[in-house]
């Protein structure tokens, strides 16, 4: 069903409310934030569904442990991890409310040494001006849950990024993000336990 987009503000505005109490607690207790255990099941899923010595790039680090699962899998080479470290950047996500400084010295601490690992300070846009001439197999959206946040990076992923193999993403029940997955890729291929979703852009791979 296509929402009207004014609908699209309202909904967000009553999310923040509806969420503010656990936001709000999760800037205290920012630890809790952790991935679950069906959480790692459905990212190890799709990242089974990549080629062996997939590049990708994860927009939306946050911690490293998303990261740390892709490239548990296998079947990850490299992985470059974009995420800004700042504090209320999206006040749609419980994340924007804990210390970010701890979580970037957390993601710090987990992939410094790692040389498969390039941390990437910033957005997509930093992304593509940096390292836009990387060949890339997988972008994994994870960043800004607003419906144009999201609708951003799915396009600047599949027009600039371009990867050879998919786009991604975590939270395809959010409200807006299946919208902007459905009006820039279609229907996903595949949605995993934890909401995560792929859409592959070359079968023949
Ligand atoms: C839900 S957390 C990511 C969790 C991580 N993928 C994991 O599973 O471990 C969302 C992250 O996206 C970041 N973020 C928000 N807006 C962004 C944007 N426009 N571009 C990149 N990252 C963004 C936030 O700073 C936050 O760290």
């Amino acid at each position: 069903m296509v929402k009207p987009k004014w609908l699209l503000p309202v909904w967000r505005m009553a999310r923040i409310v509806k969420e503010l109490p656990r936001n709000v607690r999760a800037m205290f207790r920012g630890q809790e934030l952790r991935t679950t255990e069906a959480g790692r099941r459905g990212l190890l899923n799709l990242a089974r569904t990549l080629p062996d010595g997939s590049v990708m790039v994860e927009i939306g680090s946050y911690r490293g442990e998303s990261a740390e699962i892709f490239l548990s899998s296998g079947r990850v080479a490299r992985i470059f991890c974009v995420d800004p470290w700042k504090r209320f950047y999206d006040l749609n996500d419980a994340s924007a409310y804990t210390d970010m400084k701890e979580v970037e010295l957390d993601f710090d601490r987990r992939h410094a040494d790692d040389p498969r690992v390039v941390k990437v300070k910033g957005t997509i846009e930093t992304f593509i001006e940096r390292h836009g001439g990387e060949v890339i197999d997988f972008v994994y959206v994870d960043g800004c849950h607003t419906y144009q946040g999201a609708k951003n990076d799915i396009l600047k992923a599949r027009d600039c990024v371009r990867p050879r193999f998919a786009i991604g993403g975590h939270d395809w029940t959010w409200p807006g993000i299946g919208d902007a997955v459905r009006e820039t890729l279609g229907e996903p291929d595949q949605v995993f336990e934890d909401t995560s979703w792929v859409k592959k852009l070359n079968t023949d791979k």
